[in-house]
């Protein structure tokens, strides 16, 4: 998929750094993380942060390694070399569902949620798998004050309050990507992933997207992977441009724009 609009788009973002980069102590960071297939290098020594309160997006073209990074750093794949931090918290060895714990969370384009229960039903399972052991492991204790109090707000926060008895398969595609991004806010998550969130939307679920990533943001950083240029610009406080599983460079929407490199990439100018 090529991206959606020209690097040009996007120019009169507002700037929105909350931290100095080079003098803000990262929320999380990735360092010399390194992933093979075979004998490509998907992966090739990235070191990436993010910060807290930030929006972190990574672009690059097709196969640049951009969903396995996101994978080394849930942990679906183990990483051959590098390190992983997140709060102070070294994730490296870590399991995906202690990742989880620890505050990293992410979303699997619609393949988390239960298709044939209601969205409240969904909600009401991922509130209590997040809840700690008080609420015990069987069925879902909808009588539970507390989680219906916090399903509804995880409904409240993404727009879904409207659908809370609909049945999650039913719904537009829009819709149960939103419910995917709830999902993943059950965790309470300190760092989201989110991985091409407006893949498959039209123009009006796109534009409804950024601006629940953009409501995001003032309860957990966000790494973003996004084709959709007008969106990064948006939403990005920092874009990393991955090629060939390096990171190009890193700098905010006005750096990257006039990046001569990056231009050739996405113009396909570059030697191949
Ligand atoms: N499980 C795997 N086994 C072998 N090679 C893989 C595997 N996963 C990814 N690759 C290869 O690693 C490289 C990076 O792929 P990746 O899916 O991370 O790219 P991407 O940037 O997410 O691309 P896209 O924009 O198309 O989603 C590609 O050359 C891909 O073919
Ligand atoms: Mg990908």
């Amino acid at each position: 998929m090529s991206p959606s609009a020209s690097l040009s788009s996007g120019a009169n973002a507002p700037l929105r750094f909350l931290a100095d980069p080079l003098t803000h102590a990262p929320l999380f960071a990735a360092q010399g993380l390194v992933k093979r297939f075979g004998g490509l290098l998907a992966t090739d020594h990235v070191d990436i942060t993010v910060l807290p309160g930030e929006v972190h997006a990574l672009i690059g073209p097709n196969g640049a390694g951009k969903s396995t990074l996101v994978n080394l750093i849930s942990g679906l794949l183990p990483a051959d070399d590098g390190q992983l931090v997140l709060d102070g918290v070294d994730l490296t060895r870590l399991a995906p569902h202690q990742r989880v714990r620890y505050g990293l969370s992410r979303c699997f384009q619609v393949t988390s949620i239960f298709r044939g229960d209601t969205v409240r039903d969904n909600l009401l399972l991922a509130a209590q798998a997040h809840a700690g052991s008080s609420f015990g492991c069987l069925g879902v204790r909808s009588e539970e004050p507390a989680l219906r109090e916090t399903a509804l707000a995880l409904a409240e926060k993404v727009g879904l309050t409207d659908a809370l008895d609909r049945i999650a398969g039913t719904l537009p595609h829009g819709a149960q990507r939103k419910l995917d991004v709830a999902l993943a806010l059950a965790a309470r998550p300190k760092l989201l992933l989110l991985d091409e969130p407006m893949a498959g939307m039209g123009p009006e679920d796109s534009l409804r997207m950024v601006e629940l990533i953009d409501r995001l943001r003032a309860d957990t950083a966000i790494l973003l992977i996004e084709h959709d240029m007008d969106a990064v610009f948006q939403l990005a406080d920092r874009i990393s441009v991955l090629v060939y599983g390096r990171v190009l460079t890193c700098g905010n929407a006005a750096h990257i724009q006039g990046h001569p490199e990056v231009q050739a990439v996405y113009l396909g100018t570059e030697a191949t």
